[in-house]
């Protein structure tokens, strides 16, 4: 049973569908989404766009505070699970339904695949650190993107014949969307130079006055160049809320609402620089080379500062700035080759290794 539930998941499942389709390994499955994200932009221009099938269930379980969804996503995932006692639960990421569904598969007995595990900010504050540690503390397949997750997981005392190091499937689909791309016409044509900006932590968006801090450094960046900022359901509602809307008007900020994945691929992958508290852009600007300024203080991939093009920026406006300065200095990092792995045949290898592991 494949579940996925809100909008980073998406991209995580299809190439496990697509590998499915091309080639089953003697699996039979069925697919949930929880229904953490329901908005067209946040949900279903995915499946549309990368080719992912209806789901077979689609749970209503969206909204709400940390706790009543994920209650909600548990009772409603029960059900399902009961109806159709899947042998293996595979879950993807960190969101509040990986770590639900995570729950309630092993309470009744069943084999979790953790696709995305390892990965530690060390952050307690994000609800998805919470999501990683324990959804890998049950997992019965630790599936990893990066050698420093593997090195987390042994220290946390996972057995190591558990983990599996099999790359990043995320760049499977980035794979899937070049190549879609190629034949589209893009919705955001662009010529000259621009930055693409992206801001969702709660963290960074539910508080006044660290919301007002960085729409200012949008502000100030956009002097520069155009800012194209996609802006999230969860940012533009605490704009809306804390009176901010004003702030960025007769700016070269431009909003967007959120993007379908391909058209936010064409976007940022022609971008001077991409600005996200995201952790999945971190890992795709890394693989295409684009300078990433990531507006956080710590991050859970760390090989994107390591290989990649990422540049930890920080919540304060100063280091913001200055780090934004620092990456047109000449010196910014450039891409050199992906991370291992990081070669579209990841959703191939975690289904070996599953019809090989789990005698199917
Ligand atoms: C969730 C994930 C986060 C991920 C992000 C990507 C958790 C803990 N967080 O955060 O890791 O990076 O998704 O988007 O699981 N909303 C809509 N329409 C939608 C979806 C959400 O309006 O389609 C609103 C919700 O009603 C809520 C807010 O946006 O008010 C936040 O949604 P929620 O799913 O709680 O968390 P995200 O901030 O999206």
């Amino acid at each position: 049973m494949i579940v996925g539930g809100a909008r980073p998941n998406f991209m995580k499942i299809a190439p496990l569908i697509h590998e499915l389709k091309r080639k089953s390994r003697g699996f039979g499955w069925k697919l949930v989404h929880t229904g953490q994200h329901y908005d067209y932009e946040m949900s279903k221009v995915f499946f549309d766009e990368l080719d992912i099938k209806k789901p077979d269930y689609f749970l209503k379980t969206g909204g709400g505070t940390q706790s009543s969804q994920t209650a909600a996503i548990m009772t409603e995932f029960e059900k399902v699970f009961l109806k159709e006692r899947p042998d293996i639960t595979v879950v993807v990421g960190d969101v509040n339904s990986t770590l639900a569904c995570s729950l309630v598969a092993k309470k009744f007995g069943g084999r979790i695949a953790h696709v995305e595990a390892g990965l530690r900010s060390g952050d307690l504050a994000m609800p998805e650190e919470i999501n990683r540690i324990v959804t890998d503390s049950i997992a019965d397949f630790l599936f990893v993107t990066e050698k420093d997750a593997v090195v987390n997981l042994l220290n946390e005392g996972k057995p190591k014949n558990r983990i599996f190091f099999v790359g990043n499937i995320m760049i499977d689909t980035l794979l899937y969307g070049l190549k879609k791309i190629k034949t589209r016409k893009m919705k955001w044509p662009r010529e000259n130079d621009y930055a693409v900006a992206t801001l969702h932590r709660p963290a960074n968006v539910d508080d006044a006055k660290s919301l007002r801090k960085f729409l200012g450094v949008f502000r100030e960046i956009s002097e520069d160049m155009k800012v194209c900022f996609s802006v999230h359901p969860r940012t533009a509602k605490n704009i809306k809320k804390f009176g901010l809307s004003k702030m960025l008007s007769g700016s070269n900020v431009e909003i967007l609402p959120p993007l379908s994945y391909l058209d936010f691929l064409a976007l940022w992958k022609n971008a001077k620089l991409v600005l996200t508290d995201s952790g999945g852009i971190q890992e795709e600007t890394t693989f295409l080379g684009i300078p990433c300024l990531t507006l956080r203080d710590n991050t859970e991939r760390p090989i994107t500062i390591t290989q990649g093009t990422n540049v930890l920026a920080g919540t304060d406006a100063k280091k913001i700035m200055r780090a934004y300065r620092k990456s047109f200095s000449g010196k910014s990092k450039r891409k050199k080759s992906p991370p291992k792995f990081w070669d579209g045949r990841t959703a191939a290898r975690i289904l070996d290794i599953l019809a090989r592991e789990a005698r199917v």
